[in-house]
């Protein structure tokens, strides 16, 4: 399975904050905005990934992350030469993807909760072995911001709009989604929708009217951060924060993952970082030299 992380945008909301800095760069409390939907991608095992954004943000990205080889994983980048809608990944992602399936997490999404590597596992095996396509819903409290699903009385999926103006439900389709490779194809054959977009939701609504469509529920406390405007994005920094401060584990820390995941080897991890400095480099080392017990 291959992973695509699409980081375009002008995060026009977030002016003057954005400006200069891609919105998927900025800080959410210890680490750039983009850490977290690509450690989404590395718990669900994917090992090539690759970041889609603007020609002017591409080159900081690449700065950020580079190869991808300090995370054990392989990250090559693609221009978004304008924003024409999520669908277009799978088209700009076209040789990339090559005749694998396809997960796609949109850079400015943020997950945390218990047992999500379980949830990812299961979506990646749905996916491989019955070649559909699944996406998550989670209960939100203003569902009209984005992809809405609708339930039959017995709670089958039955519809998606989006943006509706009436929701049909609280369930807002989140922004990570897994695809068999049939989805370069379903997205060429899109129409642009009349905000001018080749929309995600219209995918997902082909592959629903096809039967190839699963959504799974994320559980109740799960918690699924927006960082679309000022107040988000300083609630997001504040989330992360309370839990790292009371846990002492840092989450999306890319180059634990790595390591846990045995993509590279203490002796690498510490050599990369041994000169740096600052929490979150302090806090690998202090996880390299754990022992391998804890
Ligand atoms: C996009 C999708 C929407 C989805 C949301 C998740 O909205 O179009 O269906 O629910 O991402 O973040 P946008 O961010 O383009 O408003």
């Amino acid at each position: 399975m291959k992973g695509i992380i699409l980081a375009g945008g002008s995060g026009t909301r977030l002016h003057p904050l954005t400006l200069a800095v891609s919105k998927q760069l900025l800080p959410i409390y210890d680490k750039p905005m983009v850490y977290y939907p690509l450690s989404v991608l590395m718990e669900a095992g994917i090992t090539e990934v690759l970041l889609i954004t603007t020609p002017n943000d591409l080159p900081n990205f690449e700065r950020l992350l580079g190869d991808g080889s300090k995370f054990g994983i392989s990250i090559t980048y693609k221009e978004q030469p304008s924003p024409d809608g999520l669908a277009q990944a799978f088209i700009l992602g076209e040789a990339f993807i090559g005749n694998d399936p396809v997960a796609l997490v949109l850079g400015d999404n943020i997950f945390y909760g218990a047992g999500f590597s379980d949830v990812l596992e299961r979506a990646v095996h749905q996916v491989t072995s019955k070649n559909v396509a699944v996406v998550f819903g989670n209960y939100v409290k203003d569902p009209e911001r984005y992809g809405v699903a609708s339930f039959d009385t017995e709670g089958n999926l039955v519809g998606i709009e989006e943006k509706p103006e009436h929701p049909a439900s609280n369930y807002a389709v989140v922004g990570l989604y897994f695809y068999p490779n049939s989805v370069i194809q379903v997205a060429k054959a899109l129409k642009p929708s009349k905000r001018g977009e080749l929309e995600i939701t219209a995918v997902n609504q082909y592959y629903l009217a096809h039967k190839s469509l699963e959504m799974q529920l994320l559980s109740r406390g799960f918690a699924w951060l927006d960082t679309g405007t000022h107040e988000a994005l300083t609630e997001a920094t504040e989330f992360v924060k309370a839990i790292e401060k009371r846990t002492g584990l840092k989450i999306a820390c890319l180059e634990e993952i790595a390591l846990s995941q045995k993509r590279i080897t203490r002796e690498a991890l510490y050599n990369g970082v041994q000169h740096l400095k600052g929490d979150y480099y302090d806090y690998i080392k202090e996880v390299v030299l754990r022992k391998e017990t804890n």
